[in-house]
């Protein structure tokens, strides 16, 4: 019978039996996967952990925040944020292919990862104790969608599996690897994690890079960012979240249409909604979301962010359309 209290005791064990006394850096993005992970192997090794906060421009609004005080007040873990933004959004210009710019963003996550590494070893040489492990907050569905599982064919390499590079300096602690995503929901709420944290949607790891069909841009990304809010400001108002798996807000960069707002004619961008419903992510629907919560949305998202004129709906079910858009 499952139980969070008893995963929570196998893999704080485990986690002992892997890292001994060795120090150990947390891959913390501000998504769920990453927090129980981190919480789980602060759990363990207390202060052996430190976890760090890559900014890498590519995060939603209030994300940084939420991670810098929420979670911290909730767990007292050792926090360092690296604001990267610029250092990502150099590596990825020019870059519309999305295989690609997942590898860039999972390289480019692992750089900034070791330079924390090369910085907190140096600090620490006193001591003698180098940092030879990460945390991933990897979940069994990407797993088995990067080919490590059941033998399944390679969906999309999730840059926390597929995506890492050969020069890999750490050793991974990956505590969710068996899980889904509800059960890492129960054990987050079984250590004491925020209701927010714990409820919080699936974000990819590459966040709204995977989002911004073309080349990523610092515009661009200010674009995506104001229509997410929104969007996502609706729906919790709503009280739909606990319907919805996920809802990835996409800008179709390189696509523009004809428009018309007050005397003149547009010519903007189109966002598009992409509300799901999933037990596992490995399969999903199209979530009915209510006509007027839908045209709300529309009509902040047209009225408030000025180089978009246009507000679609994704009506994919998953097979053959996957949740995020790349
Ligand atoms: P897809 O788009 O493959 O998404 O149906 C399935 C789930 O995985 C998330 N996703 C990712 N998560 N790195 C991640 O950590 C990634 O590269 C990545 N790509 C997709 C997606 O948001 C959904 O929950």
């Amino acid at each position: 019978d499952w139980n969070s209290g008893n995963v929570i005791a196998e893999q704080v064990e485990r986690i002992r039996a892997q890292v001994g006394t060795g120090r150990v850096l947390s891959a913390l993005s501000g998504g769920v996967d990453s927090a129980v992970s981190t919480a789980l192997v602060h759990e363990a090794v207390g202060d052996q952990l430190v976890a760090v906060f890559i900014d890498h421009g590519l995060l939603r609004k209030g994300e940084r925040e939420q991670v810098e005080n929420d979670y911290v007040a909730s767990t007292g873990v050792r926090l360092i944020t690296v604001d990267a933004r610029e250092t990502f959004l150099n590596a990825l210009a020019g870059v519309s292919d999305p295989e690609q710019k997942r590898k860039i963003i999972g390289r480019e996550f692992i750089r900034a990862f070791e330079k924390v590494q090369q910085e907190l070893i140096a600090e620490a040489a006193a001591e003698g104790d180098p940092i030879r492990f990460l945390v991933q907050g990897t979940l069994y569905p990407d797993v088995v969608e990067s080919g490590g599982g059941a033998g399944t064919a390679n969906i999309k390499s999730h840059h926390n599996v597929g995506g890492l590079p050969e020069d890999l300096q750490f050793e991974l602690v990956e505590p969710l690897r068996t899980l889904f995503k509800d059960e890492v929901r129960a054990i987050g709420r079984e250590l004491g994690l925020p209701a927010e944290i714990v409820g919080r949607q699936p974000f990819p790891g590459p966040g709204l890079g995977i989002r911004i069909v073309g080349e990523v841009t610092a515009d661009r990304l200010e674009i995506l960012r104001d229509a997410d809010a929104i969007a996502r400001a609706e729906l919790t108002k709503a009280g739909l979240d606990g319907e919805i798996w996920q809802c990835p807000v996409v800008l179709l960069a390189d696509v523009r249409s004809v428009g018309v707002q007050g005397d003149g004619r547009t010519y903007g961008h189109p966002i598009v909604l992409r509300p799901v419903s999933s037990e596992d992510a490995m399969t999903a629907d199209w979530t009915r979301l209510p006509y007027d919560v839908l045209s709300k949305i529309s009509n902040r998202i047209t009225n408030e962010v000025r180089e978009v004129n246009r507000v679609v709906l994704d009506v994919t079910s998953k097979p053959p359309g996957t949740i995020e858009w790349e």
